[in-house]
């Protein structure tokens, strides 16, 4: 069932041809910005379609190919492109101004309606990016315990900073790697026995109650209840990395597991398509940013943080996500894993779909998935034909395979992306 290199070179051909204006950007772009993105992550080879604009679930291509979006800016658009309470949010709030060195009342309504939602977040503090949150959420917990190591899962994604891109970053001090461990995810004895060898040094223990970039992973929930026992009885700040998990229940994760972590990162939906993130967490460990202790405190600054246009947008969105609306989402993510599920199991071809919630993961392996492991054990060249398919058939996932629902999305949507997936099959297996 192995890709041939003559049908990888034919689905590239396809692809060039179909998008020679996005091509003669690329081209440009190089010139300009390295490697012609501004972020890893959108690129792949050749080059990704440059996008024209959205709306609903749709993207336009340079060229003017229209593509359903699964990927939605990976994730943070639960309500689609250019929802229109969100636009006129944005506009309402554009229009008073942009950014103040002062406090708005914008910045705290986004605070109360994240913390009606989630009981574990007694404070909170905005960030421009979710980078940021769990640098500062890592920062606070050292703050409060005075340790200085850090764990985190293999897998695991928690952006760009030195101690989320420790252990295989780039560029990064060998100093800065021997302060965070490394545990195995979803290995309740295995994470135990790591921890106990540095018990009285972890201030952190950071995890995504779903692993999102190591492949749409949830944790297993007597994994997640004994990491959050162990680290209760050690001192350990436990932080659930909420980036991508908000989106499954309105209070995220955590309320879908019934499982409260000590400080919480949250980023992509909360800012409604703009970069709105935040840490939030128990009351003793956010005081560690409190500037009115006068000194000893952790400096938080952030020209454009919680600013009235971003969280404009976040207020828009998360009222407009009641209950019944992720319930809907819900829904339409199990439609969609069980009918690709079905499709792969149908047609005996090495693939198979992870996920939770609205948030799905194909992968190109058989062989379960409870860490990341076994994602990349999967075959590469599989999955990057399948999406390259996908793209031509009109779907846009991640390139190894991670989508969403937007709520523009409905049932036929979801099916006809199976269906363009089993024409996919249909090429692949020719
Ligand atoms: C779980 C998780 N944490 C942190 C981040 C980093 O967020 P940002 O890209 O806003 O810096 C991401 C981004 O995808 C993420 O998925």
């Amino acid at each position: 069932m192995a890709v041939t290199a003559t049908l990888a070179d034919r689905l590239v051909a396809r692809y060039l041809a179909a998008t020679p204006k996005s091509r003669a950007y690329h081209e440009r772009a190089v010139q300009a910005l390295t490697g012609g993105t501004t972020r890893t992550t959108v690129f792949f080879d050749p080059y990704p379609p440059c996008v024209e604009r959205g709306q609903g679930a749709t993207v336009w291509d340079l060229d003017g190919t229209p593509r359903i979006d699964f990927l939605n800016n990976y994730t943070s658009l639960i309500l689609g492109h250019a929802h229109p309470v969100v636009v006129e949010a944005v506009r309402w709030a554009a229009e008073r101004g942009s950014a103040f060195a002062a406090p708005t009342e914008n910045e705290l309504r986004l605070a109360e309606l994240i913390k009606a939602r989630v009981p574990a977040v007694e404070r909170l503090r905005f960030t421009n990016s979710g980078t940021e949150a769990t640098m500062f959420a890592l920062r606070c917990a050292r703050a409060v315990t005075g340790r200085p190591l850090v764990a985190k899962f293999e897998g695991g994604y928690h952006g760009t900073h030195d101690y989320a891109a420790s252990p295989a970053g780039v560029g990064i001090p060998d100093e800065v790697k021997a302060l965070v461990l490394d545990l195995p995810f979803n290995d309740a004895d295995g994470t135990e026995r790591l921890l106990a060898q540095h018990r009285d040094r972890v201030a952190a223990v950071i995890i995504e109650p779903v692993q999102g970039a190591g492949g749409v992973i949830p944790a297993d929930r007597a994994f997640l209840q004994r990491l959050r026992d162990l680290t209760r009885a050690w001192g350990m700040v436990l932080i659930f990395d909420e980036i991508i998990s908000f989106r499954i229940a309105p209070g995220g994760a955590q309320e879908y597991y019934g499982i409260q972590p000590d400080l919480t990162t949250f980023g992509k939906i909360i800012g409604g398509g703009f970069p709105v993130a935040a840490v939030g967490g128990r009351e003793e460990v956010m005081a560690a940013m409190d500037q009115r202790r006068g000194s000893g405190y952790i400096a938080h600054g952030g020209t454009f943080n919680g600013n009235p246009v971003g969280t404009a947008a976040g207020i828009a969105t998360l009222e407009l996500l009641t209950p019944d609306v992720y319930q809907r989402l819900n829904a339409l993510g199990e439609r969609v894993r069980m009918g690709l599920g079905d499709l792969f199991e149908r047609r005996g071809v090495p693939a198979s779909v992870t996920g939770i919630g609205s948030l799905f993961n194909i992968h190109a392996t058989r062989a379960p998935i409870h860490d990341s492991r076994a994602v990349q054990r999967g075959d590469a060249a599989y999955l990057r034909a399948l999406m390259l398919g996908l793209l031509l058939e009109g779907f846009w996932l991640a390139p190894r395979g991670m989508g969403c629902i937007s709520t523009p999305m409905d049932e036929g949507t979801v099916d006809a992306l199976v269906d363009a997936t089993e024409r996919v099959l249909d090429e692949l297996t020719a």
